[in-house]
């Protein structure tokens, strides 16, 4: 397999990060990414921007992408892309991009479902990180998306559950909202909430059968909860954010994990997966720590820079499906809504 040469180019455009990687065989050579900070002034995407930026960002960004791999364009085995799920206008610019450079090229095309490069960035050959054995199971946690898959090959996973409403980085950036707290604000409640007590304030988990999930309950009690508090001490978010933050995190962390332990009962699997943006959170790495003595679980996080929408999972992905001769043809459309 390594004997082989080949280099994959990745565009990610599918949110509001333009990102763009080279792989080679299965190592990084560069992972490129522009965020777009136009979006925290209004707390959250917004897509009429995103796809502008996007316009803005793809050519510096896959140059320096190419640049950064020291290589030149010609040597570009193919080009992949993220196909969806996303925002339609964001998805366009990559898709667009990727097709025309793929045809000036004369190279193969290769579409990426954006959920499944979460999943398989666990495969980028990194030192210190190691790779799942199938079947394992995978939970997709951020701003977009929260999902339990059982993986039982590259491209043969099954979505056991995923959110019925907001998703689990939305739970935390719709909270820190309501606290006064920036966009977005996940890692700032990661932070306080280290400092506070857990059990200070409880919330009540949704009841949602089997391993779906459902977080805008949870924001509408906290809403309600604050709105009370500060009616009686107009004070009450300064002098309690680390209590509270702690009791959200707590509750939040609770309901993922009540649900890893669910499917991975029901499926009898115990190498447990992480991918998403909120798997950077300290309540989730150390919850997982813990279920590998309480439940016998074997976990894995993958690097942070290939746990948030990045570009090198599309490039993985891209060099798994070479290596099957999975090719697009030129009349691939962006899918907003394509499913794993
Ligand atoms: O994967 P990502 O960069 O973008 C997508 O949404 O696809 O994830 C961003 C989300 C945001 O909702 C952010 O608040 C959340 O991940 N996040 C965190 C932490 N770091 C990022 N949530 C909780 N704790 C963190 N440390
Ligand atoms: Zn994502």
């Amino acid at each position: 397999m390594s004997s082989q040469n080949i280099f994959i180019l990745g565009i990610e455009s599918s949110c509001d990060d333009t990102a763009a990687s080279v792989i080679h065989n299965g190592k990084i050579l560069s992972n490129v990414i522009a965020s777009q900070k136009i979006h925290e002034e209004f707390g959250g995407v917004v897509p009429e921007l995103a796809s502008r930026a996007h316009q803005q960002n793809i050519v510096p960004v896959v140059n320096q992408a190419i640049k950064k791999a020291n290589i030149t364009k010609e040597q570009l085995s193919a080009i992949a892309f993220t196909r969806g799920p996303g925002l339609m206008g964001s998805l366009l610019v990559g898709t667009s991009f990727a097709k025309s450079l793929a045809m000036g090229l004369n190279i193969p095309l290769i579409d990426v479902n954006h959920m499944q490069a979460h999943i398989l960035a666990h495969f980028i050959d990194e030192e210190g990180f190691n790779k799942p054995p199938f079947p394992f199971l995978a939970m997709t946690i951020s701003g977009g998306h929260t999902q339990i898959v059982k993986v039982s090959s590259y491209f043969d996973m099954e979505v056991l559950g995923e959110t019925i409403d907001d998703a689990v980085g939305e739970a935390y950036d719709k909270s820190g909202k309501i606290l006064g707290l920036g966009y977005p604000a996940g890692p700032e409640i990661d932070r306080l909430a280290q400092l506070g007590n857990p059990k200070a304030y409880s919330f009540t988990k949704p009841k949602v059968g089997g391993l779906n999930f459902s977080f805008s309950g949870l924001k509408t009690a906290i809403l309600y909860f604050i709105q009370r508090e500060v009616k009686v001490n107009p004070n009450f978010i300064k002098e309690n954010i680390n209590d509270i933050c702690a009791s959200i995190q707590f509750t939040i962390i609770g309901i993922l994990i009540d649900k890893l332990k669910l499917a991975s009962k029901q499926t009898g699997i115990n190498h447990i997966a992480i991918g998403g943006g909120v798997s950077a959170n300290s309540g989730i790495r150390h919850a997982l720590k813990t279920g590998e003595t309480k439940f016998d679980w074997i976990t894995y996080v993958p690097k942070f820079e290939f746990t948030t929408d990045n570009a090198a999972m599309i490039a993985i992905v891209g060099y798994l499906k070479y290596l099957e001769n999975d090719f697009s043809k030129q009349d691939v459309t962006a899918s907003a809504r394509l499913k794993i």
